[in-house]
């Protein structure tokens, strides 16, 4: 067994070796990878003391272990820690607080641990209740991990691949897809792409239990769909007998700055919607919000339970962070701060001409690179190199999208007006970098 002292004395590299031999499963990222052992607010540490600031990472929505949510995780494991079969305030305190930020309608929540998980649950339910099997989902798209869910992330296998229970629709690119920025009738022509996948279904005799979408399209590389185009394809899936589900793993909990739901931004009303990563600040807690109606009519045909869904800590600990996100106006921070930092990275694009597009909303930013402005080819290797610098210029971004092209930026909720004048700097002097 290692002691104190023989910690001290390994490397990181003692550690990744270690890793290689015991672990499976998650890539590292960064060519040379950081080993993170403390965060704080925007910051986080490594081994040597080195601080980066956060762009990267939702989960931790309202910052790196803010003392109110490792108040309410301590203080509430203290006291107790069991399943939802018992009747306990908490629970039902946070799944009424909860319900109460969504539009009339979405009242009810069931809890679960993880996205996947409340994807999965939704797809069950839609399934359920409509009768049908199939759904339709974005290319390129990423839901979740489980054996079903997995099929709907098609952004993990090759579409040749592709079960005859899903069908695919192109993503509402407006800047490279089928149907370009300039163009008349973006949203009707976009949407008109879910009537084939409609009939695929039919045709297969799957039908149509869900359309499953991702309002900010995180992995097609950050999207702005044109206006009506989720209104368009709700009206579809809704006449084929199916449901809508909005996937708020990553848009939700205010981080698009204008509305605490991203769905909010298209003024739709999904059937169901699912919510994960920021829920817990790190903690594993998710959830799928629908209608009473909805939830009555599956609990009829099926049994649901979740050992760790919705236990009272974990209950604590979204209470504490939703408490943290409306009394620190994190919401509306998001879409200040976004709007300035956006502003910031639309004079870098004036300046550096690998910048093809910027997209996304208040603190969820797409930057997507190309080699050249007209024939538009992807500059992936120039996105990958520019968030490997980045890191160790003491920022941390990533990158993402179909030709992985396309620089992420997703601090933290609690990121200031002074850390995006600390990106855009860093940011520029990399842009500048690559091209000599
Ligand atoms: C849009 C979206 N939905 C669902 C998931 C799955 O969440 P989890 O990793 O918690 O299972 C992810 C994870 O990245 C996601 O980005």
């Amino acid at each position: 067994m290692k002691t104190g002292s023989d910690q001290k004395k390994r490397t990181t590299d003692d550690l990744l070796e270690r890793r290689q031999k015991h672990f499976a499963g998650s890539f590292l990222m960064y060519q040379s990878p950081v080993e993170i052992v403390r965060g704080e607010g925007v910051w986080l540490f490594d081994r040597q003391g080195t601080r980066y600031l956060d762009c990267y990472n939702n989960v931790a929505s309202v910052g790196h272990c803010h003392p109110r949510v490792v108040e309410a995780l301590s203080s509430q494991a203290a006291v107790l820690n069991t399943h939802t079969r018992y009747l306990n305030d908490k629970i039902v305190d946070y799944a009424a607080h909860l319900a109460g930020t969504f539009p009339e309608g979405l009242d009810v929540c069931l809890f679960c641990c993880t996205g996947t998980e409340a994807n999965e649950l939704a797809m069950r339910i839609a399934r359920t209740v409509s009768g049908q099997n199939g759904a339709i989902v974005i290319e390129h798209a990423y839901h979740g991990n489980s054996t079903l869910i997995g099929e709907l992330s098609t952004c993990t296998y090759s579409p040749t691949d592709l079960p005859s229970h899903v069908a695919t629709i192109e993503p509402p690119n407006t800047y490279r897809g089928s149907f370009r920025r300039g163009e008349t009738d973006l949203a009707e022509k976009f949407a008109s792409l879910a009537d084939i996948a409609i009939k695929q279904l039919q045709d297969r005799e799957q039908g149509v239990a869900a359309f499953i979408c991702d309002a900010i399209f995180d992995t097609q590389g950050t999207l702005d769909a044109p206006a009506d185009y989720f209104r368009q394809v709700y009206q579809k899936v809704h006449a084929a007998g199916g449901l809508c589900i909005a996937d708020e793993v990553q848009s939700g909990f205010g981080r698009l700055g204008d509305h605490m739901w991203g769905f909010e931004h298209y003024d739709v009303i999904p059937d169901i919607v699912t919510l994960g990563k920021p829920m817990g600040d790190g903690h594993p807690i998710a959830a799928v919000v629908t209608s009473r109606d909805i939830a009555d009519d599956f609990m009829q045909k099926v049994i649901y339970f979740n050992t760790y869904g919705g236990n009272p800590v974990s209950a604590a600990v979204a209470e504490a962070v939703l408490s943290v996100i409306e009394e620190e106006k994190l919401q509306q921070s998001a879409r200040d701060v976004g709007f300035y930092l956006r502003k910031q990275l639309d004079a870098l694009a004036g300046k550096h001409p690998l910048i093809g597009d910027i997209r996304g909303s208040g603190l969820f930013i797409g930057i997507e690179l190309v080699k050249d402005q007209q024939t538009m080819e992807p500059a992936f290797i120039e996105a990958y190199t520019i968030a490997d610098q980045m890191k160790d210029e003491g920022i941390l971004i990533g990158s993402t999208g179909r030709f992985g092209n396309v620089i992420k930026i997703r601090p933290p909720l609690v990121f200031s007006k002074e850390n995006a004048d600390l990106l855009t700097q860093k940011l520029d002097k990399q842009l500048l970098e690559i091209v000599k």
